[in-house]
């Protein structure tokens, strides 16, 4: 039997799971673990499955001991976790691609239509019962057939997202590293663009690449720049890709139309200069947070675990 430990509450399935095969410390209270309880709960484990709220660096690895053999994220993405000091060690990093894919494009698709309809500023007037009257110039948006969406990281996520906008009229261009499959260009009838050109011609620009020192700040005051006046950001990626500053005074300034955010820069802080933004929609890092994907989620983390524990070879492997 192994010592397996579980940095925060996951979905019962996969906490059952391991359970029925190691001994298991998990921590089960509502509000995350603070840093301190958990470099102690670490100490003495075989295997750690953390969340995205945990930061598994160098003193958390020290903590744990030589005798970590893995490290299973309940997330697929894993920029809290310093892979190559996991790597020096011998660590195995695990993360849970695929499960998440559907419902984080559908909240790109939602934070799409809240930006560009205006939807969160209709429903705070509502609420707020401020005087209100159907007027054929009252709180227009803009409409997304034949605009174009441009999609920064044309993974799963972005591939999702792109099939969604599609059926709502918008045409796709995108930028990634490598080719995307010709099969996937022709059934969304895909653009590739540089970074450089997406940016300056899409009506909406969403973020879908992977947090790492060389998307950090990708967005930043010299690309709102160059963005059309009448365009919006939309985040659902990680929150330090874009210059939370600078998009405040991109939004402000009117250097572009708006922005739709899922994900923040010090979350979960936000930017007090958003929080005074009409054309600013925020949402608390609801991408994978429907039931059903937070429950395969915690699976796929137990399945990455269990299997390095049995000595198998490791799935949802990521390395540096
Ligand atoms: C992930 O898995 O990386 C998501 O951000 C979680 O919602």
């Amino acid at each position: 039997m192994a010592r397996v430990v579980v940095t925060g509450k996951i979905p019962s399935g996969g906490l059952e799971r391991l359970k029925a095969e190691h001994e298991v410390t998990a921590w089960e209270k509502d509000d995350a673990i603070s840093r301190a309880e958990l470099l102690t709960m670490v100490a003495g484990a075989d295997a750690i499955v953390s969340l995205l709220t945990e930061k598994i660096d160098d003193k958390l690895l020290d903590s744990a001991g030589p005798q970590l053999k893995s490290v299973s994220n309940v997330a697929v993405g894993y920029n809290n976790i310093d892979v190559p000091a996991c790597e020096k060690r011998g660590v195995l990093v695990t993360n849970t691609p695929g499960v998440l894919t559907e419902a984080t494009a559908d909240i790109a698709m939602s934070l799409i239509l809240m930006a560009t309809r205006r939807l969160g500023e209709g429903e705070r007037v509502i609420r707020a019962q401020e005087p209100w009257q159907w007027g054929m110039f009252y709180m227009l948006g803009m409409g997304l057939q034949g605009r174009q969406l441009g999609i920064v990281g044309m993974g799963q996520i972005g591939i999702a997202t792109a099939r969604r906008a599609k059926a709502f009229g918008m045409n796709i261009a995108y930028t990634r590293r490598s080719p995307l499959e010709d099969n996937v260009v022709k059934e969304l009838d895909a653009k590739y663009m540089s970074m450089d050109e997406l940016i300056e011609s899409s009506d909406v620009l969403s973020l879908h690449c992977p947090y790492s020192p060389a998307t950090h700040h990708l967005m930043s005051e010299n690309q709102f720049a160059r963005m059309k006046k009448t365009a919006f950001l939309i985040n659902t990626a990680r929150g330090p890709i874009v210059h939370e500053q600078a998009l405040v005074d991109a939004l402000k300034s009117g250097q572009i139309a708006g922005a739709g955010l899922d994900v923040f820069e010090n979350e979960p802080a936000v930017n007090p200069g958003l929080l005074e933004l009409d054309n600013a929609v925020l949402i608390p890092h609801l991408g994978s947070a429907t039931v059903e994907t937070r429950a395969a989620m915690a699976d796929i983390a137990a399945t990455n675990a269990l299997a390095i524990l049995a000595g198998a070879q490791a799935p949802n492997l990521v390395t540096s």
